[in-house]
């Protein structure tokens, strides 16, 4: 690899180029930012080492001027002191690894391995491409039951009979009741009422509005969200939370297309269509009297149901991209590669959350990594230490090759990575540990 080291200090630089040319890398060092830029642009460079510290300047400019370079190559930053903001804005910058002073060999030597592993990986990468026109409320997937969900939306637009949506937390209720709102009826409002986060007193003149008087401090009209729907939706969401007295008018509101508002006797047409969704098993819910029967009946005529995410995990990729467009979008970064490890860590884990906590995953998983591309370690750090979750309940017997390879990392992670240590734990010379971290391919996470 052709290596580039700034640092101040010569007798540093001295002894990184022995050591590194004695590796069979080319080496080249300086001792300022301006020289350090200037040779960083004369190109070619696969790494640089950058001190942060730097006679004329911050070492955070010189990574600046290496990220808009046209081939930055990937950049490792020297750090003297304890530093949090200054590591944060270097990561930010998009530095790929930081190290601390007083400079650790083992420490310079893993960060080159990991650098050439993750040009290799480079070549190799699978390319999600990131979606030109993003758009917010398309229900991505392409496997057989999501495909059904976008049919059954398509044949209930062409009709205005209530709609029951039900599936696991996360799954796409919501996106779905606004794609079905939106094939209905365009343009027209879509109001959403969440019935376990308002008040049950107050859920009823929400809903059918008030009129001045009709109870203490109903000191003017209210409209309610039923006639503010107009011909568009009302979306219940978690109807199985309303109480049961005002599931009885919801329901005879629906049956009569009219209601009227709290306190008052003027009958207002009910022209919106009515979408609900739940969680709960409300089926049961009736069989122990907490729902009405005539109610469910009456919405259940046309059922969505979303299924999990861990039923249709072809559409695990997909979901994935899509979330990475969007999130790189939101948090400006642009990590659009996905490994192809870490793509089976996603696909391999449970998704007890279903597509929310992919996003939440996902988002996390950005944050971590320190390239364009999610690192399997960026993905299993951000789903947690859940093992039995990610294994599976039933996952087969590992090879031993397996075994070791999980081993090894167990036990750098419980040293925090620190070679020195591990190869005392595993009772294995530093040399032939750093020769199984390449041969795992393991790398450190990225907050290490
Ligand atoms: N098929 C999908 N394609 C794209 N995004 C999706 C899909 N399914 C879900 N999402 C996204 O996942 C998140 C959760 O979806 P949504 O809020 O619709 O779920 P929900 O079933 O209503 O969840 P909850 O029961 O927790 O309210 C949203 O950000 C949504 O945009
Ligand atoms: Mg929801």
């Amino acid at each position: 690899m052709k290596i580039l080291v700034i640092d101040d200090d010569a007798a540093l630089c001295r002894s990184l180029q022995i050591h590194l040319e004695r590796d069979g890398h080319f080496v080249r060092s300086c001792h300022t930012a301006r020289e350090g830029m200037s040779l960083h642009a004369e190109g070619g460079f696969d790494l640089t080492f950058v001190d942060l510290k730097l006679p004329d300047g911050s070492g955070l400019d010189v990574l600046k001027a290496i990220r808009d370079a046209e081939s930055p190559g990937l950049a490792v930053m020297i750090t003297g002191t304890q530093d949090m903001k200054a590591t944060i804005e270097a990561v930010r910058l998009g530095a790929f690894d930081y190290i601390r002073k007083p400079l650790d060999l083992e420490a310079v030597l893993i960060a080159v391995e990991k650098a050439a592993q993750e040009q290799i990986r480079a070549k190799s990468k699978r390319r999600v491409p990131l979606e030109q026109a993003f758009h917010p409320r398309e229900i991505v997937g392409a496997s057989r039951s999501i495909v059904e969900v976008i049919k059954q939306v398509g044949v209930l637009s062409q009709n205005r009979i209530p709609v029951l949506i039900e599936g696991e937390s996360g799954t796409g209720k919501e996106l779905v009741a606004r794609a079905l709102h939106e094939a209905t009826s365009p343009g027209k409002p879509f109001v959403a009422i969440n019935c376990s986060s308002v008040v049950p007193t107050l859920l009823e003149s929400e809903l059918f509005g008030h009129v001045r008087g009709a109870f203490t401090g109903a000191d003017h009209d209210k409209v309610g969200r039923l006639e503010h729907a107009g011909e568009g939706t009302v979306f219940f969401d978690e109807i199985g939370d309303m109480a049961v007295d005002l599931q009885a008018k919801l329901l005879r509101a629906i049956q009569e297309r009219s209601f009227e508002p709290v306190g008052g006797v003027k009958c207002i047409p009910l022209r919106a269509r009515i979408v609900a969704a739940t969680h709960r098993d409300v089926e049961s819910m009736v069989a122990s009297g907490a729902f009405r029967g005539d109610l469910y009946y009456r919405l259940g005529v046309s059922t969505i149901r979303v299924p999990p995410l861990r039923e249709r995990r072809d559409d695990i990729p997909l979901l994935t991209s899509h979330v990475l467009a969007r999130v790189s979008q939101e948090l400006h970064r642009c990590v659009s590669h996905v490994d192809d490890k870490a793509m089976r860590c996603l696909q391999a884990y449970d998704w007890p959350g279903n597509v929310r906590e992919l996003e939440n995953v996902l988002t996390r998983a950005v944050l971590l990594a320190r390239t364009d591309t999610l690192l399997e370690d960026n993905v299993a750090a951000s789903i947690g230490d859940r093992p039995a979750a990610y294994a599976g309940p039933e996952a087969p017997v590992k090879t031993l090759r397996d075994a070791e390879r999980d081993h090894v990392e167990r036990a750098l992670r419980s040293t925090g990575w620190n070679v020195t240590q591990t190869a005392a734990l595993l009772d294995i010379s530093p040399t032939t540990l750093r020769k199984k971290i390449h041969d795992y391919e393991l790398n450190a996470p990225a907050d290490k």
